[in-house]
């Protein structure tokens, strides 16, 4: 076992604080969102053999199951009933479809289930998703309300939505959850992709009416005002696939290493290229003040421009731009995903 993953297995241990680990127990979705990241061209899964041989390579701290409904994976429930068994917070992303498939006692199991809504209104949540998608997120929402298992919402920002975040964050009040908010980021197409006015535009629409929870999106967070992070993509971040590969980040395109790369080198597959592209910082950041904080933006995100080596598209400083943003802070929360990568975390005011 390498020196820097510690003595112990499965757990965190005191010389590594734990992985974040993003699994994607299989890519089959039962929607075909049309800004969806995932491969729809071929059906993956990793069975729990793979699953268990990474929890016992890994210290991990948080697992979460996303990528594409876990449910529709035929040992779903097994590989559930494993991870509620190791000492790590299980959460969930979902368009609610695997949460149905969850019986009680083993939905209690989570510490979070995040579902996906993009939109304020049914109507326009079930022209992007499918017919009935905002009844089901309710219906199960609610569910996990009684069950006393913390909901959160996660919303994608995009060209259609940019200016409609605030009231998606209302709907999440209802349930007292917080909202997180992912960039869309241009994976399969740029069709969604926001431009530099909408992305500004969208954060300051959005922190006038939100209370901050936590903000990992670089440039926003370095604009706002916030200290550096620690953790974060490339350091504390470990998506494995249901490709069975390995990846700093979920936005981090191209096939990726095979899992036995993780298997041999354990903790220390952060050395590895990939890990320490997702840690660069481009020449032209060095002098910049908001360096400790930003470290360039999002690598995924200049990566997938094929311009890794170049500041964040949305950076304002490059342009001489003066985008300070101003945040109020909500009352910290316990969130088991306020580590996970560029993302942003807010609840409704009021
Ligand atoms: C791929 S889905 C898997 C879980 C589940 N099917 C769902 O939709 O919540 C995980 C999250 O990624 C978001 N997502 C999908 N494509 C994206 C993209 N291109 N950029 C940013 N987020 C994206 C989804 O909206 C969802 O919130
Ligand atoms: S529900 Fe989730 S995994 Fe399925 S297509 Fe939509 S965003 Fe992708
Ligand atoms: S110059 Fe680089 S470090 Fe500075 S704000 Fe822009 S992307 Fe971030």
């Amino acid at each position: 076992m390498p020196a820097s993953s510690g003595s112990t297995v499965g757990a965190t241990t005191e010389a590594h604080p734990g992985f974040a680990l993003g699994l994607g127990l299989t890519n089959e979705c039962n929607l075909s969102c049309s800004f969806c990241y995932r491969d729809p061209s071929r059906v993956d899964r990793l069975s729990l053999d793979q699953v268990r041989s990474v929890i016992d390579k890994i210290p991990v701290r948080s697992v979460n199951l996303g990528t594409g409904e876990n449910g529709l994976h035929p040992e779903f429930l097994n590989i559930v009933g494993y991870l509620r068994e190791q000492p790590l917070k299980l959460t969930m992303t979902s368009n609610g479809y695997s949460v149905q498939c969850v019986p009680d006692a083993q939905l209690a199991a989570f510490k979070d289930i995040e579902f996906s809504l993009d939109y304020p209104t049914e109507a326009e949540q079930d022209a992007q998703r499918g017919p009935g998608n905002w009844a089901l997120l309710h219906e199960q929402a609610a569910r996990c309300k009684r069950l006393g298992v913390p909901v959160t919402f996660i919303s994608v920002m995009m060209q259609a939505n940019f200016d409609r975040l605030a009231e998606v964050a209302e709907v999440a009040k209802a349930y007292d959850a917080p909202l997180r908010i992912n960039v869309y980021q241009s994976v399969q197409s740029d069709t969604y992709a926001l431009t530099y006015e909408q992305y500004w535009t969208a954060f300051e629409t959005l922190f006038a009416k939100t209370d901050v929870i936590a903000i990992g999106e670089p440039l926003v967070r370095a604009m706002a005002g916030l200290p550096p992070r620690t953790g974060g993509c490339g350091v504390a971040t470990v998506r494995v696939t249901p490709r069975a590969t390995v990846q700093p980040c979920v936005y981090w395109t191209g096939k990726g290493a095979a899992l036995d790369v993780l298997l041999e080198a354990g903790s220390a597959v952060v050395d590895s290229e990939p890990f320490e592209k997702a840690r660069s910082v481009p020449k032209a950041c060095e002098s910049c003040v908001h360096l400790a904080a930003c470290r360039g933006g999002c690598a995924g995100r200049r990566r997938l421009l094929g311009a890794l080596e170049s500041p964040d598209p949305y950076c304002p400083i490059i342009r001489g731009d003066n985008r300070k943003l101003s945040i109020r802070m909500a009352p910290s929360r316990d969130l088991p995903k306020l580590e996970s990568a560029c993302t942003t975390i807010v609840i409704a005011r009021g």
